[in-house]
């Protein structure tokens, strides 16, 4: 079990990812249960809104598992991609507001899960980055879209494209996040503020905010199978098993674009 929720006398649920040993990277059994934990939180009706969280004081999520990704062949990292975002859309489309609570390192698939929430608030200390070109490899869970999205062409070329991570300040005034804050109990108290007032509003409007506004962003499905496509080539290359090879022997990756 790598999933905690709880869920308070006013409906909101809040949904909590905890693999600390590996700071909360995303492996397939917890994607799993993500997945059945969101859909059921989907269909529940004395759920009014979601928080997100990671446990521990590190991370909400470092990315994709890097190790599980080494031991899957093209086709199978291929489906796992669509799989994850496939989730992310679920949580993207979900009717009721989820906010994303995030206190340390959100890398990869895990910027990846934020970017798919309502809306994100960290804490100062909090990282953000897709830095997965570290590993001979590009997001694989809809960063190339959305990233695009809430921070325009030219930085999420520049923050891709160099895997470079960023403060909380900075993915802020970007537009990559809502709310930058002291301390996760501050951030917790600020999440359920706002799902509070959206709860006082009506939930089929709420729902109807969600589908309008996402609907204007439906023409990038290629962008999404494009990257899912990508995903796996990459996975083919002598560059992705060097630099997943040099991840794990914790040393620098030496790269040969083949
Ligand atoms: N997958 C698997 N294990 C991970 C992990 C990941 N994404 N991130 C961290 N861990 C593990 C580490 O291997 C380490 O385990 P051991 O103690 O067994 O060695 C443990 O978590 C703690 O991590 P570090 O010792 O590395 O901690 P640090 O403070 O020195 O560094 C960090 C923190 C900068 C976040 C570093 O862990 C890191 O760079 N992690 C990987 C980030 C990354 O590349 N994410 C992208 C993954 S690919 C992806 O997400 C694809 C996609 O789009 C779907």
């Amino acid at each position: 079990m790598y999933i905690k929720t709880s869920l308070n006398n006013d409906g909101i649920l809040t949904i909590t990812l905890s693999r600390p040993e590996a700071l909360n990277a995303l492996n397939s059994a917890l994607l799993k249960e993500l997945s059945s934990v969101m859909a059921d939180a989907f269909s529940n009706k004395n759920v009014r809104g979601i928080i997100l969280t990671g446990d521990g004081d590190k991370a909400f999520v470092a990315g994709a598992d890097i190790k599980e990704l080494t031991a899957l062949d093209p086709q199978q990292i291929f489906e796992l991609s669509v799989k994850g975002q496939q989730l992310f859309k679920s949580i993207e489309d979900s009717p009721k507001p989820v906010i994303a609570v995030i206190n340390g390192f959100t890398l990869g698939g895990g910027c990846e899960l934020a970017m798919a929430c309502h809306m994100r608030i960290a804490t100062e200390i909090s990282k953000f980055g897709q830095p997965e070109v570290n590993l001979g490899l590009i997001p694989g869970y809809g960063g190339t879209q959305r990233l695009t999205q809430l921070v325009g062409r030219a930085k999420a070329l520049e923050l891709i494209l160099t895997g470079d991570m960023i403060a909380a300040q900075e993915a802020k005034t970007l537009g990559l996040i809502n709310h930058v804050v002291a301390t996760k109990e501050e951030a917790m108290i600020l999440a359920t503020k706002i799902l509070d007032k959206i709860a006082t509003k009506g939930p089929i409007a709420v729902a109807n905010v969600i589908k309008s506004v996402n609907a204007g962003f439906n023409f990038e499905q290629q962008g999404y199978e494009t990257e899912a496509k990508l995903f796996a080539e990459c996975s083919k290359t002598h560059d992705f098993k060097e630099g997943t090879t040099a991840f794990i022997e914790k040393r620098k990756a030496q790269f040969k674009g083949e």
